[in-house]
C-alpha cells in the first residue's frame, strides 16, 4: 500500500522518480506526487534551494500531465534530489489535498509515508494546541510538522552547544537525527522519506513494519518500497531492518537504529533485470504474468536438490531435530496465498501424515490458536509485507512456534522474521491480481510437504524423487494449457454480461474454485462464489437460475474414482436446475462431455498437482471478462498489490 521512491545524485531527479513511481503504481493509485529540491535557472548562486511539490489525485498519469506543463529549465526539472509517492488511501479521501508529499509548516520540509501512524490523533491534537494548522486529513501531515519541530530542536541544541558535536558539521546528519527523534514518538507502521530545502543532496528515510530498500550506485543512491523502482539504474541493494533510519547522499549511505546506533543493512544483488518489470509487448502486466507461468514454475523448482539427493530450502535456521519434532502444521496467508495454503493442506497431510490447518492470517491471532515449539507455522506471501500475515507470524513466534516463510520478495519483512525461508522465483509480479505468484506458491508448498516428509522419514528418497519428477513435468503442462486459451477467451466475451458466476470443485479443486471466484470478483467486479461441490445441496444450489454459469473443476478420472464420479454427479445436479456448465476436465475424460455446455481440457496430472493446470483457464477467463467489461485489469478499483495495513 503506497509506493515511495527517493533519489539523490547528479542527474535530474524528476524523471527517475516518476519512472520509479510507474513501477510502484501497483502498490496504490489513488493519487501521486513528487517533491524536488532545485533552483530556477535565473536564481543567483547565493540563493538557497527551493522545495517544489506537485501532487494530483488519481493515477500517475494525472500527475504526469501536470508535470509536462513545467518549463524544461525550471527547478523541478533540474533539481537532483527528490522524493515521490503513489498512494493507497487510508486516512483521508483520495484528493489533491490529501496526496503526498506533505509539507511542514514552514514549507521547507516535505515528507511521504507508507503505512498508518496509529497515534496520529493524539499527535495532531498536540500540534494543533501548539498552533499548527493542518491542511489535510492525513496522519502523514503530523510527521511533516513533527519533523520540522525536531529539526528545529536539533539546531537549537547545536547553537546552545548541547547537541552531540558530531552533528555540527553535517546538516544531513542533523536531518537524520531529527528523523530518529520523531520516529521514537510514532506508533504503528510507517516508511517515511523526507527532504529539506536547507539540506541539499540528502534524502532521509525510516522504516517500521513497512518496506524500504536502498539502491546503491556510483555517485547516486536510491530509496524505494521495492527494488523495481530503481532496477533500471542499479542491481545492488541494501535491505533495511526494523526500526532503522537511513540517510542517503550522492556518495554515502548511513544507517542507524532509531536510537542512533550505527548499523549495516543486509546487502544483496538483484538477480532479475529491468525488462522483467516491463510489459514486454503485452497489453497488461497480468497477461504477461500469466504467460510467464511455465518459466516461473520451472525457476521455483530449480536447484532444490542437493548433490546427495536431498531437498533444500533457501535459508533455514531450523535444525533437522526441530523439523522431526513438528507435530502439527498451521498455514497462515491471505487472499490468493490463502488458497495456495488450502491446496497445500491436502499435500502436506497426505505426504507427512501430520495434521495441517489453514487459517486466514487476519483471523489467526484472534482465536488464540494452540501453538507451541512443536508447531510449524507456514506463512505464505508474495509480497512478504502483508500486515495480516506478518502479525500472524509474530503471534506464532511469540508462542514459540517455528515459522517457515514462502515468499517471492527478497529482503521483505515476512522472510526476515521467519525461522526458515523458501523463496518462490516468480520474478516481479506487478498486476494486482496474483497469477504466477499463486502457481509458484503451490510449487513451494509441495516442496515444503516433501521436505517435511523427508526430514521426518515418512517418505523414502525415491518416493520424494518421483514426486519431484512429476513436478518437473508441470512447466510443460502449464505451457500446453496456455496454448489452448483462445476458446476460453471467446467464452469470456460471451459471459461478460452475466450477473453472477459460480465455481465448484472438490478436494484440491475446491480451493481452485475459490481462486477462480476471487479473480473474477477483483477484476470484473461481478458476483462470483466458489463452493465445495458437495456443499451446494446444503443451500447455495438455490442460487442457480436458468442460464447461471457454473464453472466445474473436475478431478482426474484416474485419481480417486469416487471423487471424480461425485463431481460429475454435482455437475448433473446444477445442470438439471438450468445451469450453463463450463467444465474443466482432464483431456480424454469422456464421461463429462454429456454434461458440459463448454469443455476446457487440461493435460493429465497427478491429482494433488492438478491445481497447477486447472487454475490457469480461470485466470484467463477473469482477465478476459474484465477486459470485455472495460476494466483496467492491472489496477482494479479499491485494491493495492501489497496490503501493509491490518
Ligand atoms: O502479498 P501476499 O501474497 O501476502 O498478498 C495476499 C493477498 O493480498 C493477495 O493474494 C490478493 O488476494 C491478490 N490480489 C489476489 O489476486
Amino acid at each position: 500500500m503506497c509506493g515511495i521512491v527517493g533519489y539523490v545524485g547528479a542527474r535530474p531527479a524528476l524523471g527517475i522518480i516518476v519512472e520509479g513511481l510507474r513501477r510502484l503504481e501497483y502498490r496504490g493509485y489513488d493519487s501521486a506526487g513528487v517533491a524536488v529540491l532545485g533552483k530556477d535557472s535565473g536564481a543567483s548562486p547565493d540563493e538557497g534551494l527551493d522545495l517544489i511539490t506537485v501532487k494530483r489525485a488519481g493515477k500517475l498519469g494525472n500527475l504526469e500531465q501536470e508535470l509536462a506543463a513545467q518549463a524544461p529549465e525550471s527547478a523541478i526539472n533540474t533539481g537532483t534530489t527528490g522524493i515521490g509517492h503513489t498512494r493507497w488511501a487510508t486516512h483521508g479521501s483520495p484528493t489533491d489535498r490529501n496526496a503526498h508529499p506533505h509539507r511542514s509548516r514552514n514549507g521547507r520540509l516535505a515528507i511521504i509515508h507508507n503505512g498508518i501512524i496509529e497515534n496520529f490523533a493524539a499527535l495532531r491534537a498536540e500540534l494543533e494546541a501548539a498552533g499548527v494548522e493542518f491542511v489535510s486529513e492525513t496522519d502523514t501531515e503530523c510527521a511533516a510538522h513533527l519533523l520540522e519541530q525536531e529539526l528545529a530542536n536539533v539546531r537549537a541544541e547545536l547553537a546552545a552547544g548541547t547537541a552531540p558535536a558530531a552533528l555540527a558539521d553535517s546538516r544531513a546528519e542533523q536531518l537524520a537525527e531529527a528523523m530518529r527523534r520523531m520516529c521514537r514518538r510514532l506508533e504503528g507502521a510507517f516508511t517515511l522519506l523526507a527532504v529539506d530545502a536547507d539540506t541539499p543532496d540528502a534524502v532521509v528515510g525510516a522504516r517500521r513494519n513497512s518496506p524500504l530498500v536502498v539502491g546503491r550506485s556510483e555517485g547516486e543512491n536510491f530509496l524505494a518500497s521495492d527494488v523495481s523502482a530503481f532496477i533500471a539504474h542499479t542491481r545492488e541493494a541494501i535491505e533495511l531492518g526494523q526500526d532503522q533510519v537511513v540517510l542517503i547522499t550522492p556518495h554515502a549511505v548511513h544507517i542507524t537504529t532509531f536510537d542512533g546506533t550505527p548499523t549495516e543493512g543486509k546487502q544483496f544483488h538483484i538477480d532479475w533485470d529491468a525488462a522483467a518489470a516491463e510489459k514486454g509487448g503485452f497489453d497488461y502486466f497480468m497477461l504477461k504474468e500469466i504467460a510467464e507461468q511455465p518459466r516461473a514454475v520451472a525457476d521455483t523448482l530449480r536447484g532444490r536438490l542437493s548433490p546427495t539427493g536431498e531437498l533444500m530450502m533457501d535459508e533455514t535456521r531450523l535444525t533437522e531435530a526441530e523439523l522431526r519434532s513438528v507435530d502439527k502444521v498451521f498455514i497462515v496467508a491471505c487472499g490468493t496465498a490463502y488458497h495456495a495454503g488450502l491446496v497445500a493442506k491436502y499435500a502436506i497431510e497426505h505426504w507427512t501424515r501430520l495434521p495441517c490447518e489453514v487459517e486466514l492470517a487476519s483471523e489467526f491471532r484472534y482465536r488464540d490458536p494452540v501453538l507451541d515449539s512443536s508447531t510449524l507455522v507456514v506463512a505464505i506471501s508474495q509480497s512478504g509485507e502483508t500486515m495480516d500475515t506478518l502479525m500472524a507470524l509474530r503471534h506464532a513466534r511469540a508462542q514459540k512456534a517455528r515459522v517457515l516463510a514462502i515468499c517471492n520478495t527478497h529482503g521483505s519483512s515476512i522472510p526476515r522474521e521467519s525461522d526458515a525461508v523458501l523463496y518462490t522465483h516468480a520474478g516481479p509480479e506487478i498486476a494486482v491480481a496474483s497469477t504466477k505468484a499463486f502457481l509458484t506458491q503451490l510449487v513451494a508448498c509441495y516442496l515444503v510437504g516433501l521436505y517435511l516428509a523427508q526430514a521426518r522419514g515418512v517418505k523414502f528418497a525415491d518416493e520424494v524423487r518421483a514426486v519431484l519428477d512429476q513436478l518437473q513435468q508441470m512447466p510443460g503442462a502449464v505451457d500446453q494449457v496456455l496454448e489452448t486459451m483462445d476458446a476460453v477467451r471467446a467464452l469470456a466475451r460471451d459471459l461478460a454480461s452475466s450477473r453472477s458466476v459460480l465455481f465448484i470443485g472438490r478436494h484440491v479443486g475446491y480451493p481452485v474454485a475459490l481462486e477462480g471466484a476471487l479473480k473474477l470478483k477483483e477484476l470484473a467486479y461481478m458476483h462470483a462464489e466458489g463452493f465445495a461441490a458437495g456443499e451446494l445441496k446444503h443451500g447455495p444450489i438455490a442460487l442457480i437460475e436458468q442460464g447461471t454459469p457454473v464453472v466445474c473443476i473436475v478431478p482426474s478420472p484416474v485419481g480417486k474414482d469416487s471423487l471424480h464420479d461425485k463431481v460429475v454427479s454435482n455437475i448433473q445436479e446444477v445442470r438439471a436446475r438450468g445451469a450453463r456448465t463450463i467444465v474443466i476436465a482432464e483431456v480424454g475424460d469422456t464421461s463429462v462431455r454429456p454434461y458440459a455446455d463448454h469443455l476446457i481440457e487440461v493435460p493429465a496430472t497427478p491429482t494433488l498437482l492438478a491445481p497447477l493446470v486447472t487454475t490457469v483457464p480461470l485466470q484467463v477467463l477473469a482477465c478476459e471478462i474484465a477486459t470485455a467489461r472495460g476494466h483496467d485489469v492491472d489496477q482494479p478499483r479499491n485494491l493495492a498489490k501489497s496490503v501493509t495495513v491490518e
